[in-house]
């Protein structure tokens, strides 16, 4: 008999502090209004001191084990989609993993931009279905605040840290893993990189004096290729999926502009009712946009029994995917 795999269990964790556009305009030459108009943005999340990536996921792991009833030792697996990993290594993974006393695990992160919870459960996907695990941990996780260039108005205004967590299992009820898309065009990377810290230019005082340990962003190139991008996952994924348009519930997209989401939603014939969007609140936490956004999606009963719900993200690589989920 062919093996599902299933989401049993969402959680997401966010820091405390609330940055708001009010304060952004205390640090770069910008304004509420722009930045409500061009993104959707009003306020995001930053973590303080020391508080890192692990710190975050511990939390929307445990939230996403409780929902799927499991213990610590039921988990087999736990993989972590992060640009901002607490360290080069170990991964944070591993971190969280010994922290949570899941036992010696396999546990690694894995980088894809903010398209890496949708590489993420397609990875999840195959290892289920393919009988490697029975129950395995999907993170997407950023603290992108971390290493945002904040004299660039063009990109600061952008980014929050979040994490978000899901449990999969080889046994439902749950939301099935369904048809997914993937890919990327490294022809691209160069529009949105983290230029300093790597083995091509070494952390060193000049690469911090150049300022090269933050974001750079072609915004606008960004932009175009997005729009595209998110359209073209959807479509493929719902292909592959054998679903049409007219038979799904619910986008959850990847939030980085309110302009990007409304533009897949026209694509897909959305009404505005059947598109989560809480960028608002969080601004972009990449990795960790779509899995916080699902979280609170089926929390509020925005995804019920017999919801199909479709998922599409873009980001650094450059990368893009899309998966259809069966409630
Ligand atoms: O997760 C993947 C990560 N990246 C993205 O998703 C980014 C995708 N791109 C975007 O979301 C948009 O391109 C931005 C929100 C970053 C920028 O919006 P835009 O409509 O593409 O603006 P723009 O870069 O074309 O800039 C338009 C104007 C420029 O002024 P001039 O040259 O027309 O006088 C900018 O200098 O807006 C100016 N500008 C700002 N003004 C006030 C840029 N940033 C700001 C700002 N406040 N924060």
């Amino acid at each position: 008999m062919s093996r599902n795999a299933y989401i049993v269990g969402t959680g997401h964790h966010v820091p405390e502090h609330v940055v708001t556009n009010a304060d952004m305009e205390k640090i770069v030459d910008t304004s509420d209004e722009w930045i409500t108009t061009r993104t959707g943005i009003k306020e995001r999340r930053k973590v303080e001191g020391s508080t890192a990536s692990s710190d975050l996921v511990s939390v929307a792991v445990q939230n996403a084990m409780e929902m799927a009833g499991w213990k610590p030792s039921d988990v087999q697996g736990i993989i972590v989609g992060t640009v901002t990993p607490d360290y080069p290594f170990p991964s944070t993974a591993a971190l969280v993993a010994d922290r949570l006393k899941m036992g010696n695990i396999p546990a690694y992160d894995f980088e894809a931009g903010c398209t890496a919870f949708i590489y993420g459960l397609i990875q999840a996907k195959a290892f289920i279905e393919s009988g490697i695990m029975d129950r395995m941990i999907v993170v997407g996780v950023d603290c992108l605040t971390k290493i945002t260039n904040w004299d660039d108005r063009g990109s600061c205004i952008l980014f929050g840290d979040g994490a978000g967590a899901v449990a999969v299992s080889s046994e439902g009820p749950g939301g099935r893993l369904g048809g997914w898309h993937w890919g990327s065009d490294g022809s691209l990377g160069e529009h949105l990189m983290q230029i300093g810290g790597g083995s091509k230019n070494p952390a060193s005082h000049g690469t911090v004096d150049r300022n090269e340990h933050t974001i750079f962003m072609n915004g606008a190139r960004i932009f175009k290729h997005a729009v595209r991008a998110m359209h073209d996952s959807c479509m493929k994924a719902l292909e592959q999926d054998g679903t049409e348009k007219k038979d799904v519930d619910l986008l959850v997209s990847h939030q980085a502009n309110l302009r990007i989401i409304d533009a897949t939603a026209r694509a897909l014939e959305l009404e505005p009712e059947q598109v989560y969007i809480n960028i608002q609140k969080y601004g972009n936490t990449s990795a960790a946009s779509i899995p916080i956004a699902l979280d609170e999606a089926y929390r509020s009963d925005a995804i019920r029994e017999t919801s199909t719900v479709v998922l599409a993200a873009f980001g650094a690589g450059l990368t893009w995917g899309g998966m259809i989920l069966h409630w």
